[in-house]
């Protein structure tokens, strides 16, 4: 279907590259569909090298005969480009954002341009391993639906949303998840070296521990809470008892429902225009 649309990627960043790859990777888009466009020649060039796509440093001249607009640039830089290729747009076409907290008001207000879709990414789409929740303008035709179900699929597993609500609270839980679990494995790593292992085979056990148990997790046959996993794990009086208890004890749950929260505010504050409140100077 993508296959005689034309792409055009404002923002040649990591995940506009990530896309690009998974499109190309899955073949459903051709080389010469895609154009990438920013302000830094070497790197739309070495896109242009490496995917044999084109490219471009004007954004105007970009968006010409785009069907799909991709606008991957960092939200700081989202007004200038809006306001740059605003009214320049093919008028069928859709806008896919991948922006952190831009809202579809803000967007389509600015291009005077309805056909949005929102979405919020993760960093293993890098891999083809992410995890996208995306939402879409009333205006989205079902055509561009399954156009834009498809960009977002070259990223990972994606999730339709009816609600643009659910944007932020997936920005918290998602978006920001691998950061969690980064520190969380961090963490794990220290404590296995303050025991005594050499860094590497401490990397090792808390990396392929990590990932045991996600498959285990997501490879059973029938679904299962992750309470139940966490208790195969417990005897009685055991090593996991003992380490459970300290964890409960220290808040850790509570700490991660905190933070998740907290990043939410965040993102919502964003998607505002404002400034959210720091924790410490909240009551
Ligand atoms: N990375 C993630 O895991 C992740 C997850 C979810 C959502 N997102 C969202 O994805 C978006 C892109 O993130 P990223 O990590 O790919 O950022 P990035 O690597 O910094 O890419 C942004 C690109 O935009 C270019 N750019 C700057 N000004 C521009 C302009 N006026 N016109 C066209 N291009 C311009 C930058 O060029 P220069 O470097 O030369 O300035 C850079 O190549 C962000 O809005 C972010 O919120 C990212």
């Amino acid at each position: 279907m993508l296959n005689s649309s034309n792409i055009a990627f404002i923002g040649p960043g990591v995940m506009a590259e990530a896309i690009i790859a998974g499109l190309l990777r899955k073949k459903l888009a051709l080389p010469e569909a895609i154009t990438c466009s920013g302000p830094n020649n070497e790197r739309v060039e070495y896109l242009s090298n490496k995917y044999l796509i084109h490219m471009s440093t004007d954004n105007t001249k970009a968006i010409q005969q785009a069907d799909v607009v991709v606008l991957s640039v960092k939200p700081q830089r989202l007004d200038r480009v809006l306001t740059g290729i605003s009214g320049k747009i093919k008028p069928g076409a859709l806008i896919l954002s991948i922006v952190a907290g831009a809202s579809i008001k803000k967007i389509s207000s600015c291009l005077n341009h309805h056909s949005i879709v929102r979405s919020m990414p993760n960093t293993p789409a890098q891999i083809g391993q992410g995890i996208t929740v995306w939402t879409a303008a009333p205006e989205v035709t079902p055509h561009q639906i399954e156009m834009a179900r498809q960009i977002l699929g070259a990223l990972g597993e994606e999730i339709f949303v009816e609600e643009e609500s659910y944007l932020d609270m997936a920005t918290a839980v998602s978006g920001t998840g691998p950061a969690y679990v980064f520190l969380f494995m961090e963490a794990m790593v220290d404590a296995g070296v303050h025991l005594g292992f050499p860094r590497r085979i401490a990397e090792s056990l808390v990396a392929q521990t990590v990932r045991g148990s996600v498959d285990y997790y997501l490879k059973r046959d029938d679904p299962v809470h992750l309470a139940r996993l966490r208790n195969e794990v417990t005897s009685p009086g055991g090593t996991s008892a003992e380490a459970l208890y300290y964890l409960e004890k220290a808040g850790f749950r509570t700490a991660i429902s905190r933070a998740i929260w907290a990043a939410y505010e965040r993102s919502q504050a964003l998607g505002a225009g404002g400034k959210s409140v720091p924790p410490e100077e909240k009551k």
